[in-house]
């Protein structure tokens, strides 16, 4: 009797151990591999040690319900899906999950299927014939957002009813859902019902990013996390990641379920004046575009290292960030410096573990001279 109880014993403190191995979850996107040179990202450049989840984004959805593959790079994108299930065979553990939606789906067509229990029930079904086929291991719903963007009022509870439907058939199948929400308090405000997204969600990916970039005329940090002094409005002194996270754990969400979104890129501007590169200093728009993600800006870490590395890198040390500067060009980031601060975070509010935006701007290819993926394996290092 007391050996199956020390047996018992041993048994549970043995799952509370592997339960408390921190989520990596880690997005792959398939546009990448279209990238020049060394900024060529495909599933063979993953490190399927890095990661626990493995995320292909990615497809859309129709007006019906159906799953859509939304382009022809995205067909081949597809093929890469064999080598992502490969990557199991060197580890085991490893889950690859189904990403729908993204920024350029927009909502209105999600709102649409959300607000209709037929075009729910195709949408429940589309997602699990669309996943058995490739073997994946669950669904990821990024829909930016409810209630915004061409949605409706009525998103908000449509929201939480869609992902309970998916919820049910997927965990029926030993199959997970997760979903994609914003960081930013106002946005949640207007999309969220959080304790029902929470009860309805396998985890919730809190994207703590994007809290500024060139959509606006002046300088801030993508993704600071805490606020800076020069933060004078309510507004401005939440627009962190300490703060968007508080607000998901205040309003109820379950902190084991909550994986903190980290990015390995950043957003960068070119300054109006190269004499006042403060926070808040006015801007001209984007910085200019990495040789590699080719979008004015926002810029790769692997851009950063490679291409930067002799621009002045200056450390916030109340946001907790780096940025460089280089004449005009003002670009925020993160680098192992702050990625651990985060890391640590999440740690300090009992997360789930974190979600990476994403593998392909880390320095994969280790040009920089710290090995390959160094972002990634900081976060692995200091993820309890
Ligand atoms: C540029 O910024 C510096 C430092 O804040 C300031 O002294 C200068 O007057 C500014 N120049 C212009 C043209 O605004």
């Amino acid at each position: 009797m007391s050996k199956l109880l020390i047996l018992l014993t041993f048994a549970s403190a043995f799952m509370v151990l592997s339960a408390s191995a921190g989520n990596v979850v880690c997005y792959f996107t398939s546009w990448t591999i279209y990238r020049p040179d060394n900024g060529k990202f495909t599933a063979a450049d993953v490190d399927p040690n890095l990661c626990t989840h493995i995320y292909y984004g990615f497809v859309g959805l129709r007006e019906d319900g159906g799953v859509q593959v939304l382009d022809d790079w995205e067909l081949t994108g597809l093929e890469e899906m064999a080598h992502l299930l490969s990557l199991k065979d060197q580890n085991p553990n490893l889950k690859i999950v189904l990403s729908m939606g993204g920024w350029n789906e927009g909502s209105a067509k999600y709102s649409t299927v959300a607000a209709d229990p037929a075009r729910r029930a195709t949408m429940v079904q589309s997602v699990l014939e669309f996943i058995d086929k490739y073997s994946m291991d669950g669904f990821d719903l990024d829909w930016e957002y409810p209630c915004q963007r061409g949605g409706h009022d009525e998103d908000k509870a449509n929201f939480v009813t869609l992902l309970g439907e998916l919820k049910s058939a997927l965990n029926a199948k030993g199959l997970i859902l997760t979903a994609a929400v914003s960081g930013g308090i106002a946005s949640c405000k207007l999309s969220y019902d959080i304790p029902g997204v929470s009860a309805n969600l396998d985890m919730i990916n809190v994207m703590a990013y994007d809290f500024h970039g060139a959509f606006e005329s002046w300088v801030g940090h993508y993704a600071p996390l805490y606020p800076s002094h020069l933060d004078e409005t309510d507004e401005q002194k939440t627009l962190n990641v300490a703060a968007g996270i508080q607000y998901w754990l205040d309003s109820g969400a379950d902190p084991s379920k909550i994986n903190l979104g980290l990015g390995t890129y950043g957003r960068t501007f070119t300054l109006a004046n190269a004499s006042n590169p403060d926070l808040y200093a006015p801007t001209y728009g984007g910085g200019e575009a990495g040789p590699y993600t080719r979008q004015m800006g926002v810029i790769g870490y692997n851009e950063v290292c490679a291409y930067h590395s002799d621009w002045t890198r200056v450390w916030d040390d109340e946001q907790k960030v780096p940025h460089k500067i280089s004449g005009t060009q003002w670009f925020g980031y993160d680098d192992e410096e702050s990625l651990r601060y985060k890391v640590e975070f999440a740690n300090s509010k009992n997360l789930a573990g974190v979600m990476i935006w994403s593998l392909d701007t880390d320095d994969f290819r280790g040009l920089c001279g710290g090995g390959p993926y160094p972002l990634l394996n900081t976060i692995n290092q200091y993820l309890n």
